[in-house]
């Protein structure tokens, strides 16, 4: 028998008592089947994979597990996640642990890094992006791991992400065979194949603790899962619509909300400008006004982004996609979770793991655009994914989920593929090319792997070898191998392998080989003209740079400029149709990047309305665009000191001004701490262009620049001086305090 505790959690035999001081802080009276089902195995220490469905309380079983194991001492554990999102949600929850002396932190950002300080926490929550950076730096700590947990562990079956997630959890199971893990996953139909590769336990169950009605939305009614009927209040004759209103005017205890899933961002933006038109007039004065107030908190943005999610919100919708900037994503998640937003359309990025206070969910657009398929259904396991948005425990009591049919002939179809139907299976993505070049390069360079035995040893532990047979890849994996010792990444000695410093450098630097190919080359040609254009043409060609897609309209554009910019080319300019069309696109996102750092056609830095204007870009985007870019420059700068290339300084320069979207004659101003493009550009246009500047202005004249308050003048000033020569303001502040300017992105201060 295990002990009983006061609240009704029963903890088995084994299992550490502070696990239920944790579940008492948490609020958890008693413990959801699936979660009762898993605590023995936890407190064995035995591997678990969890297969249940969606809001089934997952993450408390790992919660658990870490409890139970990094109480004691110099025990660790990683938390591992697919999205930034969701590492903050864990990262929230798990921070409540410090009541009990459990230290947590979240890792993302630098690659390059081995963030040798996370050796003083116990639990660390990152992407698995991140942790596999982590391995390749070979960062201490990683050996003294006794809990290894792989949230949304069905990514194994994402292209993009798969593979990644793939080859950490084979490292670490090599790497730590008695650390603990544990894999929360979607309900799929193999789940036993993970179970299967990990040596787990298999934990699985269809209990959901909030009933989840699940059905076809079609003209003015919702046929349900049981075969029922239901119609729908019919407000305005559009069956989104009305299926919106419906659970937001019409619930009996006023607290509605929808959540409206949509495949492209444009579709997203334009519903939720239209609902507003719609719901706002039906809103009371108490919600309008505390709608007011978030439009207040979204700032004097005037991009067309800005204006239109205004515009929504105060009418009571909102819309969420990743071309939004952090600071109004994140306003915008926690208006809809104080439900002030009655209903948020959103893109399929917001499916995965957050628990949000939506009870009605409704997946208007099941198809999307695929390379094969311009019309692919989206799997089940996706909309799923999405369904169970709604009615999650903390927010409410029942949920609804309906998938929309635009015409009666889908509504049989809906049904059997959503409602009834199963997920699909998952399959390891490993197998492709670059997946293997980038972990087979990093294999060698990290000295997990020595020759080629241990290096099909490794391959032959993975999801690929446990669902197919090795021999399927026997020629990619020599392909790779012949490429990466013709490119000098390794040297091959007979069976033995060893990287060479390039391969070292570029595997902890975490870009492909390929894109180190590149730079290289880059760095060893001799234009006749060496530009900024040169450096950031090259590096928006390496593969690692997403595409920015060049229109039939855009052609000529691109064209003409590379022909005027010849002379600056470090690269040749490729025959074959996709290297081509690879280049025009690494022309445009190279034009981008000099618009952002002001040697675009304007000579000044582009903000974000004129970006938008020119590239279709949202805050959110430029922001993504800008790191990446600054990722890989600062590889290409790396590696520039590595081969002793004349560019270094150079490409050092470029990445500066990238990263802070600056004119080089600005960059004096952006050393000083509270000024970023903005403001230093407004600065330096009246006058002020450096820290000498400030410190022979004074208070007055630096707060009479736009955008520049005096509190914030008071602060740069200070800045300058240092502390010796401290000034402290004798009046009265005056009403305009806060600048306008930096609430804009790209103010990155
Ligand atoms: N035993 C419990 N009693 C009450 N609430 C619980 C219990 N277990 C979990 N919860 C709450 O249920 C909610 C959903 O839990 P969680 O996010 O772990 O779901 P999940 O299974 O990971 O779902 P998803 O598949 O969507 O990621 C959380 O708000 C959590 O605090
Ligand atoms: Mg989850």
């Amino acid at each position: 028998m295990g002990m009983k505790g006061e609240g009704g959690v029963d903890l088995p035999e084994g299992m550490d008592g502070r696990v239920k001081e944790a579940l008492d802080m948490w609020g958890i009276k008693s413990l959801y089947p699936p979660q009762k089902d898993s605590f023995p195995a936890i407190a064995e220490g035995k591997n678990l994979v969890v297969c249940v469905p969606t809001a089934a309380g997952k993450s408390l079983i790992a919660y658990s597990a870490i409890i139970n194991k990094v109480v004691k001492k110099g025990k660790k554990a990683l938390y591992i996640v697919p999205l930034r999102a969701l590492a903050s949600e864990k990262f929230e929850e798990l921070k409540q642990l410090n009541r009990l002396g459990i230290k947590v932190a979240l890792s993302y950002g630098d690659f390059d890094d081995d963030d040798r300080y996370l050796e003083r926490f116990d639990v660390v929550v990152a992407t698995s992006e991140k942790a596999d950076s982590l391995l390749r730096h070979r960062t201490r700590w990683l050996s003294d791991l006794s809990v290894i947990v792989a949230d949304e562990v069905h990514l194994l079956n994402d292209k993009g992400r798969g593979p990644t997630l793939e080859v950490i959890l084979t490292r670490f199971k090599q790497l730590n065979p008695k650390a603990q893990m544990i894999c929360l996953s979607a309900t799929v139909k193999n789940s036993a194949d993970i179970a299967g590769w990990l040596g787990a336990e298999l934990i699985e169950s269809d209990f959901r603790p909030v009933k989840l009605s699940e059905g076809v939305l079609y003209g003015g009614s919702v046929r349900t899962s049981d075969g029922k009927e239901r119609a729908l209040t019919a407000d305005t004759g559009d069956p989104v619509t009305d299926a919106v209103l419906d659970v937001v005017l019409h619930s009996d205890d006023g607290k509605g909300q929808a959540l409206v899933f949509v495949y492209t961002r444009r579709n997203a933006e334009a519903a939720a400008v239209n609902m507003s038109k719609v719901l706002g007039s039906r809103l009371s004065g108490a919600d309008t006004a505390r709608l007011t107030e978030v439009v207040d908190g979204l700032g004097g943005s005037d991009s067309r982004i800005g204006k239109r999610l205004k515009q929504a919100v105060s009418g009571g919708a909102a819309f969420h996609h990743a071309g939004l900037s952090n600071e109004h994503r994140k306003l915008i998640e926690v208006a809809f979770k104080e439900r002030r937003i009655k209903v948020l359309f959103a893109t399929p990025t917001l499916a995965a793991g957050i628990n949000l206070p939506a009870r009605r969910v409704i997946v208007r657009d099941w198809k999307r655009f695929e390379q094969f398929n311009p019309q692919a259904p989206i799997p089940v396991l996706e909309v799923k994914q999405m369904f169970g948005r709604a009615g999650r425990p903390r927010f409410d009591t029942e949920g609804q989920s309906y998938i929309y049919a635009r015409n009666e002939e889908e509504v049989d179809l809906l049904m059997e593929r959503y409602i009834w139907g199963e997920a699909e299976e998952i399959y390891s993505k490993l197998g492709s090319f670059p997946a293997l070049r980038m972990h087979i390069l990093s294999s060698f360079a990290t000295n997990y792997v020595r020759d080629m035995d241990e290096l099909w040893e490794f391959i032959r532990s993975t999801f690929f070898a446990y669902q197919n047979d090795t021999w399927k890849i026997t020629t990619d994996v020599e392909d790779v191998i012949s490429f990466l010792e013709e490119e000098e990444f390794i040297k091959v000695d007979g069976d033995k392998v060893e990287a060479t410093d390039f391969g070292k450098r570029v595997a902890r630097l975490y870009i492909d080989p390929l894109s180190a190919v590149i730079l290289r080359k880059a760095l060893l040609s001799e234009p006749k003209k060496l530009t900024t254009f040169s450096i950031l043409q090259a590096a928006c060609y390496t593969p690692d740079i997403h595409k920015m897609f060049v229109r039939r309209k855009e052609y000529e554009k691109i064209l003409e400029e590379i022909y005027s910019r010849e002379d600056e080319l470090l690269m040749d300019i490729p025959t074959e149709k996709a290297d081509y069309d690879f280049f025009l696109a690494s022309v445009k996102s190279a034009i981008f990047l000099l618009e952002w750092i002001g040697d675009g056609e304007l000579g000044m830095e582009a903000n974000e309305e004129r970006l938008e204007k020119l590239f279709n870009v949202g805050p959110g985007d430029i922001r993504s665009k800008v790191e990446t870019a600054k990722w890989i420059l600062y590889s290409m700068r790396e590696l520039a000191r590595l081969f002793n290339s004349p560019m270094a300084k150079a490409v050092d320069l470029v990445a500066l001004r990238v990263e802070h979207g600056i004119k080089r004659e600005l960059l004096e101003l952006i050393g000083v701490k509270g000024v970023g493009r903005v403001r230093a550009r407004r600065l330096f246009d009246a006058g002020i262009k450096g820290p000498d500047d400030i410190r022979s202005s004074t208070v007055q004249r630096l707060s009479s620049v736009h955008g520049i308050g005096r509190v914030l003048a008071l602060a740069i000033k200070n800045e300058v001086l240092g502390p010796e020569g401290e000034i402290l303001e004798e009046d009265e502040p005056g009403e305009e305090e806060v600048g306008t300017g930096q609430s804009r992105l790209g103010d990155f201060s």
